[in-house]
């Protein structure tokens, strides 16, 4: 997770590193460092929490110099606190390193750099890497970094300094995202785009056992065992606007509010209405191809892992084609039955999650095609799969999933829409799931404008310390989602259950004290739900319900209804989840939380 930032060129590097952490604070925020190389040799600063701590202890005395390596992080090996900050040395103090990832034979090595002499100031496995480095270095630190990849296993993404070559910096990847911004005259390494963006739109993506050079005079990459690569410059389609707040006080509700908007996107040239079906031409596949499919696995983590279970339901519903959903953390390690006729499908706002990524490499491994519904362009997972659809969401910068979550579920309605054509959906039926779907980004607007209504209800329900979210059919996932949201941002417990299983354990929890969030659109389950809401009533638990419509039955019961435009079954959860998104934002503001910023979370987790 960690996010990496390095410069080399004319301009003063310190500021241009602590503004490139900045845009990467999403990555990790629990401390952050940076080191710049000047005439008088390394400066090194760290502090331990966000990065306004790094700021502060600068406090505008920036060190001179045009090549440096910045890092905010988020602690794997070692507490949070400023020994354990990056960047870390090797014995001499000359080289600094930064990293992104887990070292994983980090003790062994340990071990017997300290039988030669070494001591160590922090207990990272990233000050261990440095040391190693500073064992092979004799005055070429690219070389040298390159011997000591050879000895470690793990993952990382790496960049190196060093005071004795001031016109040089060094990267490497294996697993964890780095990228080379070729601008004119000055090159970067960074995780993400995002902090060279302002600088340069043009960036070489490195891929895993890759290593780059960055230098006066440009660039090279080449792998460890110094053949160089030649790689294609891609360009950044998305500007330094679409990752600022604009007007909103938080990140989170600027993308919540996004999404009528990034629904329209994803779906955007995907729907063919004549034919009543989707074109889904990235996923690489030909229609004979798609009709072979006979199973599917989605693998996912977080959010994406809920927008998974709702592709489930629109699958198995729509394609009848059977659908298992794996954590991918789960998927990866469990000799997974997949061959050649199952279709795996890797779902991941990031492009860059660990497990997922490797749960995808498995699946191919196996021979399984494999596709990927992600929002990152040029993301690894994205890169690795055999086709997919990218969400066109734009960039999410708020540590909960939101706007990602709403567009991930359309993407999934386009691939079921597509391979429920090929079997047996009717040329009318696909046309009337085309037509509900260009409906949904105007109600979801509808329900936008009614952000008030939720901000009352969250106001009534601020201070409970605990919080039951039930939903049936395709909204179970939905109530999953919407508690995951509410413990995410506001550390309140919150769970998710399917609206019947109640009664197999949670309802022994229900008191005039805890308060259930019921998913009640009028579908196939809607009296269902009704007695489900009775059960909770009579045991005095407080009832907030999502509905269609006010009808007399559900408002009797309830103690507050939110209204939900009508759609089909399958869509309503684009359009639920949104006031649970506002739900738990509402709520976690009023309790002086941290939004975009939850404690112990990172936006894009590459580790496993
Ligand atoms: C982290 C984030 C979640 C996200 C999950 C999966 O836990 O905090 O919001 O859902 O990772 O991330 P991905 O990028 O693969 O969708």
């Amino acid at each position: 997770m960690c996010g990496i930032v390095g410069y080399i060129g004319p301009r003063p590097a310190a500021g241009l590193l602590i503004e490139g952490l900045k845009r990467l604070e999403y990555r990790g925020y629990d401390s952050s460092g940076i080191a710049v190389v000047n005439g008088d040799g390394l400066k090194i600063f760290k502090a331990a929490g966000k990065l306004t701590q790094l700021e502060q202890l600068l406090d505008g005395r920036l060190p001179h110099g045009t090549i440096g390596i910045g890092h905010t992080r988020w602690a794997t090996h070692g507490a949070p606190n400023t020994p354990n900050a990056h960047p870390h040395t090797d014995q001499s103090g000359r080289i600094a390193c930064i990293h992104n990832g887990i070292i994983e034979n980090a003790g062994a090595i340990r071990t017997a750099l300290k039988q030669r002499g070494h001591t160590f100031k922090s207990e990272t496995d990233t000050e261990v890497l440095a040391h190693l480095v500073g064992e092979f270095y004799q005055g070429n630190l690219e070389e040298a970094v390159a011997m000591a990849l050879g000895d470690v296993d793990g993952a990382y993404g790496l960049a190196f300094v060093c005071s004795d070559e001031p016109n040089v910096l060094v990267a490497a990847r294996k697993g964890s995202p780095l990228l080379v911004g070729v601008g004119e005259g000055e090159w970067f390494v960074a995780s993400d785009a995002s902090p060279l963006l302002q600088y340069t739109r043009s960036v070489v993506y490195l891929d895993d056992g890759e290593m780059a050079v960055l230098t006066r005079d440009g660039y090279r990459i080449r792998n460890l065992q110094k053949a160089r690569i030649s790689k294609p410059v891609s360009q950044i389609e998305w500007d330094l606007a679409t990752i600022e707040r604009g007007g909103y006080d938080h990140f989170m509700l600027k993308e919540i509010f996004e999404q009528a908007e990034s629904v329209e996107n994803t779906l955007r040239g995907h729907l063919l209405e004549d034919e009543g079906t989707a074109r889904v031409t990235g996923l690489n596949m030909t229609d004979d191809e798609l009709k072979q499919v006979q199973r599917i696995v989605i693998t996912a983590c977080g959010t994406s892992w809920h927008s998974a279970l709702i592709g489930e339901y629109m699958l198995e519903e729509m394609a009848r084609i059977p659908v298992e959903v794996e954590y991918a953390s789960e998927f990866r390690y469990r000799n997974p039955v997949v061959d050649e006729r199952t279709l795996v499908i890797g779902i991941s706002q990031s492009g860059e999650t660990a497990d997922t990524l490797a749960a995808i490499r498995e699946a191919k491994h196996r021979g399984a095609r494999t596709i990927g519904l992600v929002n990152v362009v040029g993301s690894t997972i994205a890169r690795e799969v055999d086709g997919g659809i990218y969400l066109h969401a734009g960039p999410e910068v708020g540590v909960a999933s939101t706007k990602a979550f709403t567009s991930q579920v359309a993407a999934l309605a386009l691939v079921t829409l597509r391979l429920a054509r090929l079997r047996n959906l009717s040329i009318l039926q696909g046309r009337q799931f085309i037509q509900a779907l260009k409906l949904i980004p105007a109600q979801i607007q509808q329900i936008l404008g009614r952000a008030h209504e939720v901000k009352a209800i969250a106001d009534r329900f601020v201070h409970h310390n605990n919080a039951l979210y039930l939903g049936r059919g395709v909204n179970f996932p939905v109530a999953l989602e919407g508690a995951l949201k509410l413990k995410e941002i506001s550390y309140i417990h919150a769970e998710g259950y399917p609206a019947a299983e109640m009664k197999h354990g949670p309802i022994a929890l229900i008191d005039e004290n805890m308060p259930v969030v019921f998913i009640a659109p009028r579908d196939a389950v809607y009296q269902k739900i009704l007695s489900n809401i009775e059960e909770v009533k009579a045991r005095r638990g407080q009832v907030i319900a999502l509905v269609n419509e006010c009808d007399g039955q559900v408002d009797r019961l309830a103690d507050v209804c939110f209204e939900i435009p009508e759609t089909l079954d399958l869509l309503t959860p684009l359009l639920t989840v949104v006031p649970l998104q506002l739900f738990s934002y509402y709520v976690a503001v009023r309790r002086g939380c941290n939004v975009d910023q939850p404690r112990n979370l990172a936006k894009s987790v590459t580790v496993e």
